[in-house]
């Protein structure tokens, strides 16, 4: 592709974008808009930051997409240079593509959307910086660490109508968009409960997220840079255990919750059409592994939501017994099975059934996206309903910590403890 169709295909990309800013919330653009961006036949240029454990599925699907999708993998960028090296040669690529600084990806030229895939607490200020600079990207999920950084995305995405899609790759299995068609079309009758799970039995040695054998005083790296790591994260000295093992500390995490939850938690969200939680409540805690984490290593919440609904979520890392995966409406149950799902009533009579297409893969997510660029294809996980996700995953561990019931203050637009706000329960006797 010649250097001039590349410099004019990104300034269309703002200008549309711009334009884009009023369409529809749920993909933050309009098909139309965005169908012009990107041509069938125009390949797509990928930049890639972070090249540590999820990095290696995104450059494997990179590499299966080059022909499939016309994909160009352009530069990979890892504050890590060893990783960042390694993450060139997976690529195919020279080691002059192997970069250490985020934001040569995002400014390189042939870079068409930016692929982000470093630890939580970096997420927004990559994301808002390759808005700022016109281009739409893919991030690893939760979308962001903090609820004020999602709010913060979604607004820049609306004000850019660039494209943002959030890493959870099960929303590329349409079983999930399916079902809420079907609540929508009333197969549940009024929707009451949903119950999820993500359960994992850890070794009585090694807890969550512990790497088995990690020498606690390996030096650091001489090609890691470690300040560029903690980014805006409070200053602490080089700790391999922060490094390799971010999801047990709360300066970078949210632990089960944001690391696990959101991805069970969106599939009810987008099945129930959730945003705010009105009320959630997280418990849990440091059970199991004493082991110097900050974070609960077994951990449980409820949110309850504005349209009269509960949802419960369990996260035992000691144990490995799951439930089902059900929303429960007056008329019937539905409930997601590794083949889609399938909804009952209260005798067992089977209302509908549905046979997933796609799945929980990155490849298909990615795929999705540039389908996006290419034809306006809805995104499957846009920045709306990675800030929901966010937001029920951070509300219930600021209750875990504080020990307090959350509630979402619609005024003000933020968490604030729930017996600070004046709560009727009896909202129909004021009607
Ligand atoms: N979708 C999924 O199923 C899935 C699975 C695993 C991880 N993830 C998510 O992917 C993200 C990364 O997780 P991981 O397990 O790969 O972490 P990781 O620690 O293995 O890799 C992160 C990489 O980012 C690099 N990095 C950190 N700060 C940087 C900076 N300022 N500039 C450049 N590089 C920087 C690190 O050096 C590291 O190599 C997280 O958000 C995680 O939640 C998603």
């Amino acid at each position: 592709m010649s250097k001039s169709n590349r410099v004019s295909r990104r300034s269309f990309l703002q200008t549309t974008g711009a334009v884009a800013a009023t369409a529809t919330v749920a993909t933050g653009l309009s098909a139309k808009s965005y169908g012009q961006v990107i041509g069938a036949n125009e390949r797509i240029g990928v930049g890639l930051i972070g090249a540590g454990i999820i990095a290696q599925a995104h450059m494997s699907a990179f590499n299966v997409l080059r022909k499939r999708n016309n994909l160009e993998p352009v530069v990979v960028a890892d504050c890590w240079e060893t990783r960042a090296k390694k993450g060139a040669k997976k690529l195919k690529l020279p080691e002059s593509r192997a970069l250490t600084d985020y934001r040569k990806v995002i400014d390189h030229k042939d870079v068409d959307y930016v692929t982000i895939a470093t630890p939580e607490h970096q997420h927004a200020r990559m994301i808002l910086e390759t808005l700022a600079a016109g281009k739409p990207l893919y991030t690893e999920k939760p979308m962001t660490h903090t609820l004020p950084e999602a709010q913060a995305v979604v607004k820049k995405q609306k004000e850019t109508g660039l494209a943002v899609q959030v890493g959870v790759q099960g929303m590329s299995d349409d079983s999930y968009e399916s079902a809420g068609q079907a609540i929508r079309e009333g197969l549940l009758g009024r929707v009451v409960q949903a119950q999820i799970e993500y359960v994992r039995c850890y070794s009585k040695r090694n807890g969550p997220w512990r790497v088995p054998g990690l020498d606690e005083n390996m030096p650091k790296p001489d090609d890691l840079n470690w300040d560029a790591w903690l980014g805006h994260a409070p200053k602490v000295a080089w700790n391999p255990h922060h490094y390799f093992e971010w999801r047990n500390y709360a300066a970078y995490s949210g632990g089960i919750c944001t690391d696990l939850f959101i991805h069970r938690i969106t599939r009810i969200m987008k099945a129930c059409d959730l945003l705010y939680p009105r009320r959630v409540v997280g418990m849990g805690g440091i059970w199991q592994w004493p082991d110097g984490r900050d974070l609960p290593d077994n951990f449980e919440m409820i949110c309850e939501y504005p349209r009269g609904m509960t949802v419960y979520v369990l996260g035992t890392m000691s144990n490995k017994t799951g439930i089902d995966h059900l929303i429960r409406g007056h008329d019937g149950t539905l409930q997601f099975t590794p083949a889609g799902w399938i909804a009952k009533d209260k005798d067992g009579k089977v209302l509908a059934e549905h046979k997933k297409t796609g799945a929980e893969d990155i490849v298909l997510h990615h795929t999705n996206f540039h389908n996006h660029l290419r034809k306006g294809e809805p995104l499957n996980c846009p920045a709306p309903l990675g800030l929901a996700g966010v937001a029920a995953v951070c509300m219930a561990n600021e209750s875990w910590r504080t020990g307090r019931m959350m509630a979402w203050d619609t005024e003000n637009e933020k968490m604030v403890p729930a017996d600070t706000l004046a709560f009727n329960p009896y909202p129909e006797k004021n009607a």
